[in-house]
């Protein structure tokens, strides 16, 4: 592999074979005084800073800049960055440039806590949109033009739509090009939280890139998808309503000054490994995943559901949760993303020509974990009772308001009408039954007894042993809105 092929990565090589005298940060002098496992003690040798010839990620212009054209060309965007504290500070990045505090902003309401913390943050009033039920995942799945259309119609000045897509579960929203451009129609930028996307560009079996489709800010966690390390992620602008200078700005202020440049070359590798993707490769892939699945489905009681992003598989044993799978499959050293009630979902390789592994003793393997789980007693996986609530809420204090406001724990009986301090989120389905600063209504109490009698997991501010949920105490109310 030459020079222009990964310039940071190259130059990264080239400094470091001069194996030079360090009189500079960072502390562990080239991994010589770290006390880390022998390994990570060598690779420490590249953990540099900006030293002559490494450029600088706050004001690029060598390495690091040629290494972030060559990413903006292959993603096709105006400029991209390098993000070395994921797609958490993109998140954050992109709402600060695009809002202003006590602007009005449509969010997705199952996004991920980086897009509440952004709120926050910024001051931004949001109105949520819920996202339909997906059945064939039994997650929750996106958001519809037409409840973008109807939030649209509020009499407010939007000043941008945020979006999740694909979701976790690799789901794709199939009317995102249509929710862009009838969003663009009306001078509103669409900012896609794509963090789980950043291989769609690689063949178009995948979902398209939300970029493709038009969208403002794309931001993507290279280290989910491709081989990146962890918190190496991109943030890509291509939009006429955003400013990129206000994107950098704010990076500048969010990222690190000292970024890992360990990070950031293995984020000139990735964009490389994209870019090098053949049509043999995607061919391999698909081969690989084939017989992936073929494997799978030859164990008794396994159901594998595909979704839109051939990277992800839903494993389910019938009569048993994916927590309990999850645990079997560890049980036999195999770790998966995550498991809900009803499934594991697994994460696969994107793998080129030529690679091999196992597949035969890692079948073997979930066959033996899927027996030793056949072996204990089945239940009957409880269905899902989750009922759409409102396509479109909004809430009575904005989420940097209830900072410093007293809060108590509330009844859920007693609850209706209060307004709740934090959020509550119940797995699944994993989409916030209340967002901070929301008013409860009798809908969202019914909701919670059934859902605290299911046996539901939840997260955020409620005590399941005593039905309580945390509200906003009513001497705030001076300072509603
Ligand atoms: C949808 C979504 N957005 C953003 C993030 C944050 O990404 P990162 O871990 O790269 O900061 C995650 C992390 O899981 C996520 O699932």
């Amino acid at each position: 592999m030459n020079y222009e092929d990964r310039p940071l990565v190259h130059a990264l090589e080239k400094f470091c074979q001069q194996r030079h005298v360090s009189f500079h940060v960072p502390g562990h002098k080239h991994g010589s005084l770290s006390g880390l496992p022998h390994e990570l003690r060598q690779a420490l040798a590249y953990d540099v800073t900006e030293l002559t010839g490494l450029d600088d990620l706050h004001e690029p212009q060598e390495v690091i800049q040629q290494a972030q054209l060559k990413l903006a060309e292959l993603y096709g965007s105006n400029k991209s960055f390098f993000l070395v504290n994921g797609s958490t500070v993109g998140n954050l990045a992109m709402l600060y440039a695009t809002v202003r505090h006590g602007d009005t902003v449509l969010v997705q309401r199952n996004a991920h806590k980086s897009v509440f913390h952004a709120l926050e943050l910024t001051g931004a009033r949001p109105i949520f949109l819920t996202p339909q039920w997906d059945e064939s995942t039994q997650t929750a799945g996106h958001v519809t033009l037409e409840s973008v259309k109807l939030a649209l119609l509020q009499p407010t000045n939007v000043k941008a739509v945020v979006l999740t897509n694909p979701t976790y579960y690799g789901m794709a929203n199939k009317e995102l090009k249509e929710i862009i451009a009838y969003c663009h129609a009306q001078e509103i930028p669409v900012l896609v939280d794509e963090a789980h996307g950043a291989h769609f560009i690689v063949d178009e079996s995948f979902p398209e890139s939300a970029l493709q489709l038009g969208a403002d800010i794309v931001v993507q966690s290279a280290h989910k998808t491709l081989p990146a390390m962890t918190m190496g992620s991109f943030l890509h602008v291509h939009s006429d309503f955003v400013s990129t200078e206000r994107v950098a700005h704010y990076l500048h202020m969010l990222q690190s000054s000292s970024p890992s440049y360990v990070v950031m070359a293995s984020l000139d590798d990735a964009r490389q490994y994209v870019e090098s993707y053949t049509k043999e490769d995607t061919a391999y892939f698909q081969v690989y995943r084939k017989r992936l699945l073929q494997g799978l489905r030859s164990i008794p009681t396994i159901r594998v559901v595909e979704v839109d992003d051939a990277l992800k598989l839903l494993v389910r044993v019938e009569g048993h949760t994916g927590f309990s799978l999850q645990e079997a499959l560890e049980s036999q050293g195999i770790y998966t993303e995550l498991a809900d009630l009803y499934q594991v979902l697994w994460v696969l390789p994107l793998v080129k020509n030529g690679y091999t592994d196992n597949q035969i003793d890692i079948i073997e393997k979930c066959r033996t974990a899927v027996d030793s789980l056949n072996q204990s007693e089945s239940i009957v996986v409880p269905s899902n009772i989750f009922m759409p609530l409102l396509s479109v809420s909004t809430v009575v204090y904005l989420p940097n308001q209830l900072v410093g406001m007293k809060s108590e724990w509330k009844h859920i009986d007693e609850a209706t009408g209060c307004i709740a301090a934090e959020a509550i989120v119940p797995y699944p389905p994993g989409i916030p039954l209340l967002c901070a600063g929301e008013r409860v209504s009798q809908e969202h109490i019914s909701q919670l007894g059934a859902l605290l009698i299911a046996g539901s997991h939840f997260q955020g501010a409620i005590n399941r042993k005593t039905s309580q949920i945390k509200v906003v105490v009513e001497e705030n109310r001076g300072r509603l809105l």
